[in-house]
């Protein structure tokens, strides 16, 4: 199937079954799900939906490709590796293609998933690619007569669900480590964008990956999602969403087999601007922060911290830059903002909104829908007490809140204020300020004058309830593996 969304903008749909075992398939109870453009409300097409049973039928498969003697597990890890160069390199091939599927369905864009999503996906699986034989133990001198060594081996089937922001990026940083690690993985989409991770589906296919080492479900939480969360035979969950949600596999898990769990969570970040910092750059950095995909980034810079020497010329210029910010049709290639993925998100951050003006938030612009149809928001900025609730929830959308501040000591302490803590991010030119400010803040990452830095490399994860584990880099491999003990009596 063709949509145009424009004339000259034509996106090609690919699958929309399940895939399980290297075949296409309806699910089980036939049903199927609508999956609709966040930039007209619009239907794009329905997918196949699937529940328990179908996780049951993927798991089997999965596990059967995990076991014993199979083409799998008797593959070289060089071998594994060529197979993740592939899909890399098919991915890249069909780059245009993808970022248009994901533009789409997730609104995001086009120039974002074509110059920011895309390279950070194909970066991603060549970075694992190349782990796939460099996965090893080591010799351990232990006491007595004895050769002691430790193997790191594939946890088993991974079970993992991933969210809509990122929807290919996500699945990338998921199926990549385990994949190379040598798992067998069943993967469930979010329900607000199924299509470009079944794409890639295709591409696993065309790589020549065997039977059941990928499968990948499109359907809901509560019923495919919680599946996987409280299934016996996953042996590992991986989840990124809500932090509410990620306490419910968490639980499922403790409750079913004691799966290994790990989560990458909600976000309240602190973006610190002090007054010796370049302004221009620390307004432009504090802008993308907050705004970049729609606000809809775990790590959004959404508590942003100003000194007071400094406040009144950063709110001014930070308000004009957000009045600046091209909102609208995702597809053309000047627009900075397109629409909050679904009517539910937009619901959500326009009940944050009046909820801010309700506690006396002070509104400095937006704060308004654009539009007749789809889902666009005005990018908004307030002015906030620390206290209020729009600056201490995740809003996961274009309202940026500005606090001020007088010391250091003072705002370490405010800073660190928050259930959360993913990342933050601290604009000066004085390195002790810097160094100060990384070593104290409780989160996961920190940017010191620049945001949102992403390289498959370098980990990524939250402290508090932002999460547990790393993804990414060799911690983020390290997750997908567990350590034998060997030890021979000589
Ligand atoms: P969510 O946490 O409900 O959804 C994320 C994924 O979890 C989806 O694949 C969903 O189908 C699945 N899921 C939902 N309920 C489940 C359950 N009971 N068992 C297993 N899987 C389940 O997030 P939602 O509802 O889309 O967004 C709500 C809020 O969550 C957002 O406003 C935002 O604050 C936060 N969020 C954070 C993300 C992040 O990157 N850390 C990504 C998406 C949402
Ligand atoms: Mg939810």
């Amino acid at each position: 199937m063709v949509i145009a969304t424009k004339p000259e903008q034509k996106v090609k749909i690919g699958a929309t079954k399940l895939l399980i075992d290297n075949q296409w398939v309806e699910s089980i109870s036939g049903k199927r799900f609508e999956t609709i453009n966040p930039a007209t409300g619009e239907v794009i097409c329905d997918v196949a939906e699937a529940d328990a049973a179908d996780v049951d039928r993927a798991v089997a498969a999965a596990r059967k490709a995990f076991a014993r003697g199979s083409e799998w597990r008797e593959m070289s890890a060089t071998r594994r590796g060529e197979l993740l160069y592939k899909l890399a390199d098919l991915i890249e091939a069909n780059k245009e293609e993808l970022a248009r599927l994901e533009t789409l369905d997730n609104g995001k864009p086009i120039q974002e998933s074509l110059n920011s999503d895309l390279p950070l996906v194909i970066g991603c699986y060549r970075y694992y690619a190349g782990w796939a034989d460099k996965i090893q133990g080591k010799t351990i001198p232990i006491q007595g007569n004895y050769f002691c060594y430790t193997r790191h081996e594939p946890v088993g089937v991974v079970g993992q669900i991933i969210p809509w922001n990122f929807p290919l990026l996500m699945q990338a940083w998921k199926l990549a480590p385990a994949l190379a690690a040598g798992n067998t993985v069943v993967l469930k989409t979010a329900e607000q964008t199924p299509l470009s991770a079944l794409r890639v589906g295709e591409l696993i296919l065309e790589a020549g990956f065997p039977p059941g080492v990928v499968n990948i479900l499109s359907g809901f939480g509560p019923t495919a999602g919680a599946a996987i969360a409280r299934h016996m035979d996953i042996d590992k969950v991986a989840f990124t969403g809500s932090t509410e949600v990620g306490k419910l596999i968490m639980e499922a898990a403790a409750k079913s087999n004691l799966k290994r769990v790990t989560l990458e969570l909600g976000g309240k970040s602190p973006n610190i601007i002090f007054a010796d910092a370049d302004i221009d750059q620390a307004v432009e950095g504090a802008h993308n922060a907050l705004f970049f995909n729609q606000g809809q980034c775990c790590c959004a810079g959404s508590r942003v911290f100003v000194e007071a020497d400094f406040y009144d010329e950063f709110v001014a210029k930070t308000v004009a830059r957000a009045k600046k910010r091209i909102v609208g049709d995702p597809f053309d290639l000047n627009t900075g903002q397109g629409p909050q993925v679904s009517q539910e998100q937009f619901d959500r951050v326009m009940g944050y909104v009046e909820l801010g003006m309700r506690d006396g938030a002070n509104l400095l612009c937006g704060g308004k829908p654009v539009g007749d149809k789809g889902y666009f928001i005005q990018p908004t900025v307030f002015e906030v007490e620390d206290e209020m609730t729009i600056a201490r929830e995740e809003i996961f959308g274009p309202v940026m809140s500005i606090m001020k501040f007088n010391n250091i000591d003072e705002l370490i302490d405010r800073a660190n204020d928050s259930i959360y803590g993913l990342a933050a991010a601290v604009w000066t030119k004085d390195i002790n300020k810097a160094q100060t400010i990384a070593n104290n803040v409780r989160a996961g990452t920190v940017w010191v004058n620049c945001y949102d830095v992403f390289d498959a490399a370098a980990p990524f994860g939250g402290f508090k309830q932002s999460g547990m584990g790393r993804e990414l880099g060799e911690y983020g491999l390290q997750q997908y593996t567990e350590v034998k003990t060997i030890t021979v009596k000589l």
